[in-house]
């Protein structure tokens, strides 16, 4: 095996995703941008991530935020120019950081010219099939083409009027009514996003975060999907034809074209799926050498606190990566789901579909039980092997804000479950970068904004996470975060490469990498320090030199 300094970068990266509303705003309006970026690469490179990843920043309507693409080729103006994301992709570099952009290729905005000229075409027109547009069922059509649902609630169809006001066809959207989703079977739709990559990768991005990578497919005919008792018949492995919209067979050929596009470019370009995908064999399909470098283990981030599950998962995963030689990339959080500091604690798993676990029983939430255990996760999972990716505001430890105002929800998934589910907006509340409300807690350049006036208002306590009580503080969660990622840059044993169990009792999560390193998660009731082993780092003090409960420690062992 290669050494970590020659080995591609990927293969170890800690990447931090930058969720570009809520990061930073530099030209005072409330809403974050690329100039409020750039002003917080010194923070992020003294944090120690090796990359950072960014949420959609090309010009989009902003239904979901961004994940509605109007333009590939362009920078939204709300956040910045073209020559705004140049320079930043550049000083990001100058930094020793690597960037990656997120691509929508399952779905544009209902604005993109081809949508738009889609729209103005005849039924059966070329314009029309670079989407996918079908006759409804019924005597008049007046019933969806088929069951299929949205993932944000509601039919995944939407009927079309002519001019005159008389209904015609029904377009499919797996998401919002204004994100139609693209046919993948047109060759045209294909090399339109060859072309993007290649705008991209021209203009220095180091990699592409693939929204939804495992739906660009839908299986031929589009059939209804089965009712979930039968589905349930079928286990972990669902045929391909009775989940029709997820993790086709064809997928594969798409990224298999991309890969020799990323490899054309010097120096390790690379592509990390969001292909919500398991067990952990489908994940390993994305990753074949002629594929993707990396696709997040959601298995992981939907894992209870739970020992014996999350180290079966971890084994599972292990396993299945190395046979493709891919390395596992764990993640804990991202913008789609509630705070780990919530979920360890209430045991919510947040599987996308099941929205309804989203936000648990506040009555029964305690944040301290809850922050302990994400941080003792933390540990977990930067001494896994493979790479990770961390969420804006992981390592302030935030937890998901339950209290905005209903009136200010602004996720298309509160609407679209009939305001059944509040959506995700409680893990994308803009960071507090100090104490004092000035300038929303000084996320804006602005200072006359107030908390409440930010994209989404930050509630009274938000304060009290910010970046300036924690930077260089003892026992804060990011002091936690920045020593890891420091430790784990001199152990050359982190990373991708081998681990081994060590046997600690059935409630305690234990294994060593090369380097005499070793992680201990103790889940249960406090145990003794392994003998003669030296401390490096542990997410909550030891008591009496025990390691106590809902506690991660890393040692030097003999
Ligand atoms: C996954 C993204 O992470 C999410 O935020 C978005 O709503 C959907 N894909 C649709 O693009
Ligand atoms: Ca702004």
């Amino acid at each position: 095996m290669k050494s970590r300094s020659e080995r591609e970068w990927w293969r170890d990266a800690v990447t931090y995703q930058i969720y570009i509303r809520s990061f930073a705003d530099g030209n005072g309006d409330g809403i974050g941008d690329i100039e409020g970026i750039r002003s917080r690469l010194p923070y992020l490179k003294s944090l120690g991530v090796d990359a950072i990843w960014i949420t959609p920043w090309y010009p989009s309507p902003q239904n979901d935020h961004g994940y509605d693409v109007a333009n590939y080729m362009d920078i939204e103006p709300m956040y910045g120019t073209l020559a705004d994301a140049e320079l930043l992709i550049k000083q990001t570099h100058e930094h020793g950081m690597k960037l990656i952009v997120d691509i929508v290729p399952n779905h544009s905005s209902d604005q993109h010219v081809w949508f738009q000229e889609a729209l103005r075409s005849p039924i059966g027109s070329p314009a029309r099939d670079r989407y996918i547009f079908r006759d409804g069922k019924g005597e008049n059509g007046e019933l969806p083409p088929n069951n299929w649902q949205s993932v944000f609630g509601g039919p995944a169809w939407h009927r079309l009027t002519d001019s005159d006001g008389n209904p015609e066809q029904w377009y499919l959207h797996l998401f919002a009514v204004e994100q139609p989703d693209f046919n993948w079977e047109h060759p045209e739709v294909r090399a339109h996003f060859e072309e993007i990559l290649k705008f991209w990768l021209d203009r220095g991005v180091d990699g592409f975060r693939i929204d939804v990578a495992h739906a660009l497919m839908k299986y031929p005919g589009l059939p209804d999907i089965p009712p979930a008792e039968e589905l349930a018949a079928h286990g972990e492995f669902v045929p391909d034809e009775f989940r029709p919209t997820w993790d086709q067979e064809g997928v594969h050929e798409i990224y298999r074209a991309w890969r020799k596009i990323l490899n054309s470019y010097p120096g390790d370009r690379m592509a990390v799926a969001e292909a919500w995908v398991s067990p952990a064999s489908r994940i390993a399909r994305y990753l074949r050498p002629d594929e993707l470098a990396n696709s997040f283990n959601f298995d992981f981030l939907t894992s209870l606190w739970e020992p014996q599950y999350l180290k079966g998962m971890i084994n599972r995963a292990v396993d299945a990566m190395a046979e493709v030689g891919a390395p596992p990339s764990w993640v804990f959080n991202n913008h789609d789901v509630t705070r780990s500091v919530d979920r360890f604690d209430l045991g919510l798993q947040n599987r996308q579909v099941n929205t309804f676990e989203r936000q648990g029983d506040p009555a029964k939430f305690d944040i301290a039980r809850g922050t302990r255990r994400a941080r003792a996760g933390a540990l977990l999972m930067l001494a896994l092997p493979g790479g990770a990716y961390i969420y804006q505001g992981e390592e302030l430890a935030v937890p998901e804000v339950r209290d905005i105002p209903e009136d200010r929800l602004s996720d298309p998934i509160w609407k679209m479950s009939g305001y059944q589910d509040r959506g995700r907006d409680g893990c994308r509340v803009p960071i507090a970068w100090k104490s004092a409300p000035e300038g929303a807690h000084g996320f804006s350049s602005n200072s006359a904004l107030t908390p409440d006036q930010a994209w989404l208002p930050q509630s009274p306590w938000w304060g009290s996470y910010s970046v300036q009580s924690q930077v260089g503080v003892a026992g804060s969660t990011h002091s936690l975060y920045s020593q890891a990622l420091a430790i784990r840059k001199n152990e050359s044993g982190l990373g991708d490469g081998p681990m081994q169990w060590i046997d600690a009792g059935p409630n305690v999560i234990a294994f060593t990498r090369p380097g005499n390193f070793a992680c201990f998660v103790n889940f249960g009731a406090p145990i003794d320090l392994p003998e003669g082993a030296d401390v490096l780092l542990a997410s909550a003090e030891l008591i009496d030199g025990k390691i106590p409960t809902d506690t991660a420690i890393w040692l030097r062992v003999k």
